[in-house]
Parts: C-alpha cells; structure tokens; sequence
C-alpha cells in the first residue's frame, strides 16, 4: 500500500527540501489519493519488477522532469533503463511537481514552474477504483471490477511496448529536442498502412501492407512487428534478426532521427541493440540533413551532412547558395549527379514532362530560382528551388541530377565534389589514374566491411485465398519488403516447373499476372541463415540489378523469385549469331558501364558491403529497354555448391575484367584471351580484340580506354586492381587511365575456388 501524504500536495515548496530517497514501491494496486511528487525519487513499480512508473530527469537538465514509464529491470543499468512512455507528449515540468491520484478518479500532473496543472487524464467520469503499472509496462486505471477504463497504451509517446496496439487513432512522435517537438512521426493512412512522415505532409515510408481496415499494429514478445487485421490474423510482419530468440526485453521507438527502429536488450554486451529499422539508408528519411546540407552515406556506414555550397556563419551553421541576385559577370548552373535536393518548409515547384536542358534554363531564367532537380524514373520531373538554404541527399543508386545557379564572378566558392565532378560536362584525363592512387583507393575500400543490422522482411499468407491480394498489394516498386511462397505455391507459380530459362531458373507468373523467374537455389542451407541473407538482398535497389521479389523456404527448398527480364542473359546474346547484331559497339560499352555502376553500388552504395561473388555475362540480363541488369548478386554465402567464387571487392572486379574482355571480344576462355588481347592491345592492334560481328562504329579512343581499364582489372596483384568506383569513373570519361602493366592473373587457382564463405565445413573458411 501506498503512503499517504496530502501535507505534500499542500506544502509543495516546503517538502521540496526534503532529501530524495529511492523508494520503489510494487504497484499492483495503487489506490485512490496517491501521490508522487518530483524531488522524492519514489516510484511505482511493477509486480514483476521490469517497468517503474514515475518522475525522472536527466544530468543535462536535472531540474527538469518527466513523468512516466521505464524499464526498472535489474538486469539493466540505470542509464540504460530507457524511458517508454512519457505523459503528455514529452512534457517537462519543474523540480516541485507531483503527480496525483484523486479521490474522483483522475490523474492530475502539477507544474510546479507554471503553478497549474498540466494534464489529466479526463476520467472523472468513470467508477475508477484504483491504478495499476502492469508487467507489461502498461499504466492502466482499474475499476472495481478490474476493468480498464484508461491506459498508458492508448496514448503512445515515441514506443511502443510488446503487447501495446496501435492503430488508425495513435501517432508515434519522436522525443522532443532543445524544447521544440519532433517534425518525425509514425501513423496509419487510410489504407491501414503504417507511415512515417516529416511534418504531417511528407511521407517518406510506408509499410506497403496490404490495406485494410480496422487494423491493428502489434509487436510481439518474440519480436516481430505485425499489422493484424480485425480477427485478430496478422496480414503482415516485419521482425529482426533474434526474433525467436529469447530476448527479454524489446521496444519499437521512432527515434529522434526520424528512422522506427527495433531494439532488443542484448544481456551479454549490457545493451539496447537495434535489430530492424525502417528506412534502410538514414539519408533517406526526409530532412535528415535538415538545412545542414547533402545527407551521403560515408565510406564508415554512416550517414554525414556536406555542404557543396557555401556554409553560414552562425552558431548552426546551415548550406546556403551564395545570393545568385547579385551576380555582376554571367550565371551559370553546376551540374550534381546522383543528387535530389529539396525544400523543407518551401516545397519546390514542380513542372513535369520536360528535358534536362529545358529544366536547367527555366531555372536560369528565373531570377527566384536557386537550384533545380531533374529526376526521370518513366516521366521527367524538373523541380525548382526558390530557398537559398539547402537540404537533399546524394547516392550513387539515384538517378536524379541537381543543378544549381552560381555567379562566374570570382567568389569563395568551393564546390566540394561530394558527388561527381560539378562540371557541365565530363572532364577528360584531368586526373592521373597512377597506380599510387589505385593501391591507396583499393586498400581503402577493402576497410568497407561494415555489419549492420538488417531486416528479415517477410510476409504472410495465412490463407492460400489472401494470396492474390497480398501480392498485389505488396509489389510496389520500393517496397523492400518479399513475398515468401510455399513450395506448393511456387509448383503453381511455375507451371511446375514447366518453362526452364537457365540452369535451374525458371519462369513463372505470379497470381497478379506479373512475371518472375524462379531460381532454384539447390541447396539447403540452414533456414534462419538463408532468411536473414535473402532478407538482405531483398533490400537492394538500384536500376542496374535485378530485383529479388520474394523467395521459398521450406523443408528441403530453397528457392528465390526474380523479376522477369524479358530479353534474356547477355551470354544468349552473344552466342546466338543473330541476336548478337543487336550487341552493337556502343550497345556493348553501355552494358559495361551499366555493370560496373551495379557492382559499384553493391560494393560502396548499400550500408554493408556486398560481393557479387559470380559475375560472368551469364548473370547480365537485358530488360525491355536492353537495358543491362545484373543478376544473382550476393548468391555465394547461399550457394556453396553452386558458385565457385569467393566474397572480396577484388575478386569481382577480376570478373568484371573478364566480362569485359568476353563482351569486347565475343571469345570465351579468358586465360589466354587476356594474354592475347594484351599483347595485340600492346602492338597497336587492339582493333583486332574485337568481335567480328560488331559491323563498324568502333571508336578506337574508347576502344582503348575500355581495354586499359579491363587489363588493370585483370591484374595478378590485386592491390593493383581500381575499385569498381574508379572503373565507373574511367568508363564515364571523368578519370584518365594510365596503360597497364604486365602480368594478369590466370584462371583462379583451384584451391582458391574453394574458399567460398558460405561453406559451413570449418576447414575450408579462413576468413
Ligand atoms: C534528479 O533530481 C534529483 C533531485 O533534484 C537530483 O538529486 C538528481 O541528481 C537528478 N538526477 C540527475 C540525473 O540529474
Ligand atoms: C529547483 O530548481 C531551481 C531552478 O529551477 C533551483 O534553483 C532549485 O535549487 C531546485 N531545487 C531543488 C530542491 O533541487
Ligand atoms: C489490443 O487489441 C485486442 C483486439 O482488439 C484486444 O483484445 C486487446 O485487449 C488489446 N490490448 C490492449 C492492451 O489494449
Ligand atoms: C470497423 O470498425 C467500425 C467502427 O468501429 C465498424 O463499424 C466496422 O464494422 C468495422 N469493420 C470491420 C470490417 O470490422
Ligand atoms: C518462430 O517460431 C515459430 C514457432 O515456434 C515458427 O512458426 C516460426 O516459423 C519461427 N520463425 C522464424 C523466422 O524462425
Ligand atoms: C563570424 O561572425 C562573427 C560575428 O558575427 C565574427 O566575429 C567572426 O569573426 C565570424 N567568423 C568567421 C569565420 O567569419
Ligand atoms: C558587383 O558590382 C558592384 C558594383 O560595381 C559591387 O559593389 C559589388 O561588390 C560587385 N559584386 C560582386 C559579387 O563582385
């Protein structure tokens, strides 16, 4: 039972003076009349111990509370027992606040500094009988009858606790900061999907769930977080990688970053460890930067804000475009590749349907405009800037091109390449590829093995009925979420296997008529190891790789589901005599630009290092618009059995080499291809490397500089190889190559080729 004090309520100031003692008291039943007040240090606790109900400050502001729920576990250190519920949204109150339980049933919040109360719970109205903190963090007011009337659940902060709901009627909102409340928040549209949002009019996720309504977001024990649907089914789920594992304590926060994340506590390292997080690439979630500049993802795997322009002089400092209004010489706009910029509070103006060039001289012309983004995924969009300050994010996955206005004038502008050079047009061999710069790049780039925690991302399909609708609903373009098929499912997918395109690949139609190709890993990897690989792969995204859709893990089977490509392997291509005309020469150098571009991004773009671990022109799709795409990237730590190669940055850049001089030449055998066409390239004669078949248009220049590039892939020590940053670079016409030397390597060693990671026999991984 709780101790009474009503001289407290009476004679705040006076108790203030008091010394704060730890008082913990176990709130199965908190009745009527109770009171905590902020400088007494007293909590209510829950009968199992894990949640405490009461004030709390921080060392920042230690006259400052909050009054909620935390963790009080034992298990967990006092600065690691995270805040889950906060009353009144993130209300801070002073140092001689208390917090009451009143006769009539109502919790009352006292704000001492402002002299008035600052919440209640509005419940007056009900028989409430008494309070209770439960196990499960849920702070609840009881009736006589042990009903609920009023729960802390109801009324979410920025977490939400196992066995807490949330649906249409709750908003997650990150934490405030410096006083002013989070622009972040999570809610469910009408559809019944879950979205994040910036400032309650951009969306910058969405769950991509199946819509519905009167659903219901849940996060169970074990770690999975689920929308369900009014019978109480889930109809769709995210989880981390320990789900199943028995973690004792987990959460889902919107943290002050704007991302959603999921936190397990990991008893071993005495810490909350994010396990999913919603928005992959934290440059993605809108403002990230604010106006402090372009969100890139650094080599380290975290995302930092650069400011290509020009940086004010303030206290935050914040990215501005040097004032283009007083230009007294000619304007001019700089060219950003792989780079959107966007207004924050002054949303662009948007035109649609016009080219690069008309884009960028509307902006020219308009003596309000400061930059302007010229994006074209299916329809070209050209979105002009009329703030000065700053804000977007670059990655080397995205299409659009930002320009923006500058004066010619001599200026202390620096433009800071963060993307690409910020000229109007390539710039040809103005820098040296010298070899010293290739040995410190490719060391550098080998460091980029950086673990994070990705998402198993999986869907559903309770019923066989509600298949057709999941899929459907769940195909969106971004969607990084896969569709998991039973075995039986993907027999009828396939026709039973009815229409081979490859070895072991087959395709399919999906009940919403779209196409797939199915592939058939042949192995049985063990399950959680295939979910949390495929999961991973599941969230690449980039023009130049074949989508992964969804995939089958069942029993013995372990299959994956592609998106369909129309026009087949490169490898078809270039041995069918017919097809082949189609291969032209530019055709050919564009694939390989194409292909270096999707290595490149598997290698540095996405937040872990990715090795392609099988490229070969078997594995180069064409799209309808032959357009190359890569397929079958990040296959190796599945297929021990079927891929032959291992998992390093060098190692794919080797291939590439190979494809290279296998598309060029239209020869197989690289072996001795590389030693021909080097020593014809060598004499001067490198037309004669080139297939036959390819009728003129060869530009010997580019011939060359394609040749160059692919030997100093093939090079036997592989510190000399460039990283697939620099050959992208090189194939752009933005760096310069310097000729290669002797000696490539030779096939790969035999021993080598067993050095694949995914073998799970212990004498054969050495990494
Ligand atoms: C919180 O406030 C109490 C009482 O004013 C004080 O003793 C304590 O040091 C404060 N805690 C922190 C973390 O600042
Ligand atoms: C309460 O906070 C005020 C400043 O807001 C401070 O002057 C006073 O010492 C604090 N009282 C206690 C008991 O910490
Ligand atoms: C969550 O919703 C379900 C189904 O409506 C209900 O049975 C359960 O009591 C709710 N839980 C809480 C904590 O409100
Ligand atoms: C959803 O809830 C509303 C009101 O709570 C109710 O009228 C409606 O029948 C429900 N719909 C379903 C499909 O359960
Ligand atoms: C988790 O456990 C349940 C039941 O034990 C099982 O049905 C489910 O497939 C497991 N999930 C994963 C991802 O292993
Ligand atoms: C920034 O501005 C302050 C005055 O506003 C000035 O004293 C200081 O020198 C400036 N710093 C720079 C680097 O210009
Ligand atoms: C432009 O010309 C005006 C007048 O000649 C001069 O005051 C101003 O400093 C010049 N601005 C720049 C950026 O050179």
């Amino acid at each position: 039972m709780l101790e009474l004090n009503g001289f407290l309520l009476k004679w705040p100031l006076l108790l203030c003076l008091s010394v704060g003692l730890l008082l913990h008291t176990i709130a199965s039943q908190i009745p009527l009349g109770s009171k905590l007040s902020a400088f007494e240090n007293k909590f209510w606790v829950s009968p199992n111990g894990d949640f405490a109900f009461g004030f709390f400050n921080r060392s920042e502001h230690p006259n400052q509370f909050r009054l909620g729920v935390r963790f009080n576990s034992k298990s967990i250190p006092i600065d690691q027992q995270t805040v889950v519920w906060v009353m009144g949204a993130d209300l801070m109150v002073g140092n001689c606040s208390y917090f009451h339980l009143t006769e009539d049933g109502e919790l009352v919040l006292y704000d001492s500094l402002k002299g008035v109360n600052v919440w209640t719970s509005k419940t007056s109205q009900f028989p409430v009988a008494s309070a209770a903190l439960y196990d499960n963090g849920n702070f609840v007011l009881l009736t006589e009858k042990k009903d609920v009337v009023w729960q802390s659940f109801d009324l979410p902060s920025d977490t939400l606790l196992p066995g807490q709901n949330f649906s249409a009627f709750h908003t997650l909102r990150a934490a405030s900061q410096n006083y002013m409340s989070s622009y972040y928040s999570l809610f469910m549209n009408a559809l019944g999907q879950l979205q994040l949002r910036w400032d309650s009019h951009f969306s910058y996720w969405t769950s991509r769930s199946p819509s519905g309504s009167n659903l219901t977001v849940f996060l169970t024990s074990d770690g999975a977080l689920q929308i369900r649907d009014h019978k109480w089914e889930p109809i769709w789920l995210v989880f981390g990688e320990d789900h199943n594992d028995s973690v004792h304590y987990r959460y889902l926060r919107l943290d002050v970053d704007g991302n959603l994340r999921l936190y397990s506590w990991l008893e071993t390292s005495q810490s909350w460890r994010p396990v999913w997080q919603a928005v992959e690439n934290q440059c993605n979630v809108f403002a990230t930067c604010g106006h402090h500049g372009i969100c890139v993802y650094t080599e380290s795997g975290s995302p930092a804000c650069k400011c290509p322009f020009k940086l004010t002089n303030e206290s935050i400092p914040r990215c501005f475009i040097p004032s283009p209004q007083q230009c007294n010489s000619s304007l001019n706009m700089l060219n950003y590749k792989h780079t959107l910029l966007y207004g924050m509070y002054q949303s662009d103006d948007l035109v649609s349907q016009i080219s690069l060039h008309e884009c960028k001289s509307l902006c020219l012309n308009d003596p309000l405009c400061t930059a302007a983004t010229f994006a074209n995924d299916g329809t070209a969009r050209c979105f002009i800037k009329k703030t000065l300050y700053m804000s977007g994010y670059a990655d080397p996955s995205l299409s659009s091109v930002s320009l923006v206005k500058m004066c010619s004038d001599p200026m202390a502008v620096n433009p800071n390449p963060v993307t690409s050079s910020p000229q109007l047009t390539p710039r040809k061999g103005s820098s040296k590829f010298s070899i010293t710069c290739l040995i410190g790049a490719v060391s550098g780039t080998s460091l980029l093995f950086i673990l994070v925690q990705l998402a198993l991302v999986l869907f559903i399909y309770r019923r066989r009925s509600l298949m057709k609708k999941v899929a459907l609903g769940y195909t969106g373009p971004n969607s990084n979420s896969l569709v998991v098929l039973s075995f039986s499912e993907i027999k009828d997918v396939t026709r039973n296997f009815e229409h081979p395109i490859g070895p072991t690949m087959f395709k399919g139609i999906l009940p919403n008529n779209q196409l797939v190709a199915v592939k058939d890993m042949k192995t049985t990897i063990e399950e959680r190891k295939y979910r949390v690989i495929v999961s991973k792969i599941g969230t690449i995204h980039h023009k130049n790789l074949v989508k992964l859709k969804g995939y089958c893990c069942e029993l013995n089977h372990r299959l994956l589901i592609y998106e369909y490509t129309v026009n087949g392997s490169l490898d078809e291509y270039m041995e069918d005599s017919k097809l082949c005309k189609r291969l032209t020469w530019g055709k050919r150098v564009e694939i390989c630009l194409s292909v270096s571009r999707a290595i490149s991004y598997l290698h540095t773009g996405c937040r872990e290092f990715i090795s392609h671990g099988n490229l070969k022109c078997e594995n180069v799709v064409l799209d309808e618009n032959f357009e190359a795409k890569v397929s079958e990237f990040g296959l190796h730590r599945i297929a021990s059995e079927t891929s032959s190669s291992g998992a390093s940055a060098e190692m794919d850049v080797e291939d590439f080499g190979k494809m290279v001089l296998t598309l060029i030449s239209g020869c197989k055998g690289v072996g001795e291809l590389s030693h021909w066409a080097y020593k014809e390239w060598a004499e001067g004669n490198a037309l004669n490397v080139v297939d036959r078949r390819i009728n003129g248009g060869v530009d010997s220049k580019r011939l060359d500089c394609v040749l160059r590039i692919a030997f100093w892939c093939l090079q036997m020590d592989e510190r000399m190889r460039p990283s697939m940053r620099e050959v992208v670079k090189v194939l752009e016409g933005t760096l310069s190559v310097d000729p290669p030397p002797l000696p490539f390597t030779s096939q790969r060693l035999p021993e080598e080729e067993e050095l694949s990671e995914a073998s799970s026999e212990p004498n054969s991984s050495r990494f």
